[in-house]
């Protein structure tokens, strides 16, 4: 039995991931799982598993469920706590599944100590892609993906020699205004942003989804994980969400990868790698399949995707820049402080205004740093808007 460490336990993918455990046989025991504002569920699954290391973001957090807990465990707070799990020897392997750039310090600190992360998190990989291959292949780290379109493509990857690939695809549903017209777009509220059409997530990606930043943020996470220039890595809508990812060879054939959507399978995917599971409860019945589409798409509708592609021909530290603005501004779209359609034109506006003073590299804390200085540039933007 290995040690699992889930970090964002009581998410979206990490909740799929301890959903995997009901699997039989599954050789992981829970070490650690963290937490930030749900203690009352990372409490319920924490008494479940008797997990002996729990993180959570705040002292009064860490109080509560020292009242509360029935058993003893050892209760970790903040960024410290996160570092320490990460470099702890009896943790063997994480899930990353923290939103937003506050996963940068476990990830490192993890991939620092030589352990395979199963990295659902793409925010750390679009802000400092190179600092963390770097370590990975320095310490022996393992950086295993576990966005389903990543997953599809690192497996298709495996199926045939570098030289004969020409191009790398990634499927989009679209979102939910996929079939909207633009003109409609000002009548975009949160609460119909975050309806997704096929996935069921957190509300920072879905609301990503809705705009295509993360389909972006996904073109710049492949470019990370796979070396592919942003020219050789195209997006094409695909409103089923069946096909995750293909890849085009030399001549002219395509292979595709195919899936129920369903985030179990591309994180036992990582979890098992090299190996595989017995998952037969998500097993995909094509006669049932209506039939697969695919549009074109439209750059007009979802002008952040084209933003992404900008900063990934940029390089470092656009797309840093790019992401930290995004997690500021989608959290003044949930809050109402901003439109739908304020949300690129505020994105573009931090890319093209922000003035930084170093490009980051080889060190963790000055990504911090660019980090922190784009968010309060960002949310001064914010309040003039
Ligand atoms: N969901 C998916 O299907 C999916 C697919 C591909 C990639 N991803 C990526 O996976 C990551 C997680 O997505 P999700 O949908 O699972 O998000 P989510 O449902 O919002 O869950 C986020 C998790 O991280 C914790 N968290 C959030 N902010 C934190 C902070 N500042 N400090 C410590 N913990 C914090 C949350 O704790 P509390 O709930 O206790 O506040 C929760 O456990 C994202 O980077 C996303 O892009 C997700």
């Amino acid at each position: 039995m290995h040690n699992l460490v889930i970090l964002g336990a009581t998410g979206s993918i990490g909740t799929s991931t301890l959903s995997l455990l009901e699997l039989s046989p599954f050789p992981y025991k829970i070490f650690a799982l963290s937490a930030r504002s749900n203690l009352t569920k990372l409490k319920e699954q924490a008494e479940r598993y008797k997990v002996p290391y729990l993180i959570v973001e705040r002292e009064e957090s860490a109080h509560w469920l020292r009242k509360n807990l029935s058993y003893k465990a050892e209760i970790l707070i903040g960024d410290e706590g996160l570092k320490e799990i990460a470099e702890h020897p009896q943790a063997e392997v994480f899930v990353v599944g923290i939103s937003g750039l506050k996963a940068l310090i476990p990830t490192y600190y993890a991939l620092l100590n030589g352990k395979r992360v199963a990295l659902a998190n793409k925010e750390c990989l679009i802000a400092a892609g190179s600092l963390l291959k770097e370590i990975a292949q320095l310490q022996g780290g393992e950086i295993i993906p576990v966005d389903s379109e990543h997953s599809a493509l690192f497996q298709l990857l495996r199926c045939e020699r570098r030289d004969y690939i020409k191009k790398l695809i990634l499927t989009a549903s679209g979102g939910p205004f996929f079939h909207w017209d633009i003109k409609d777009f000002d009548k975009i509220t949160p609460e119909l942003a975050l309806k997704h059409p096929t996935w069921h997530m957190g509300s920072k990606i879905t609301i990503d989804s809705a705009t295509l930043m993360n389909k972006g943020f996904e073109v710049i996470e492949a470019k990370e994980l796979f070396d592919f220039p942003p020219s050789a890595i195209e997006v094409l809508i695909h409103p089923q969400s069946i096909i995750h990812g293909l890849i085009e060879m030399s001549d002219g054939s395509l292979i595709a990868h195919l899936s129920k959507p369903d985030m179990r399978i591309p994180i036992a995917y990582a979890l098992s790698y090299p190996q595989r599971w017995e998952l037969s409860f998500t097993s995909l019945d094509l006669i049932q399949l209506k039939g697969l589409t695919f549009y074109e798409v439209d750059y007009k509708k979802y002008p952040a995707l084209k933003l992404a592609y900008e900063v990934a021909e940029k390089g470092a530290p656009y797309p840093l820049i790019l992401e930290a603005a995004d997690e500021i501004v989608v959290s003044a779209f949930l809050e109402r402080k901003i439109s739908f359609l304020q949300i690129p034109q505020l994105l573009e506006k931090t890319l093209n205004e922000f003035k930084f003073s170093i490009v980051p590299k080889g060190n963790l804390e000055d990504y911090l740093e660019l980090y922190q200085e784009v968010v309060i540039f960002t949310k001064k933007l914010i309040d003039q808007a």
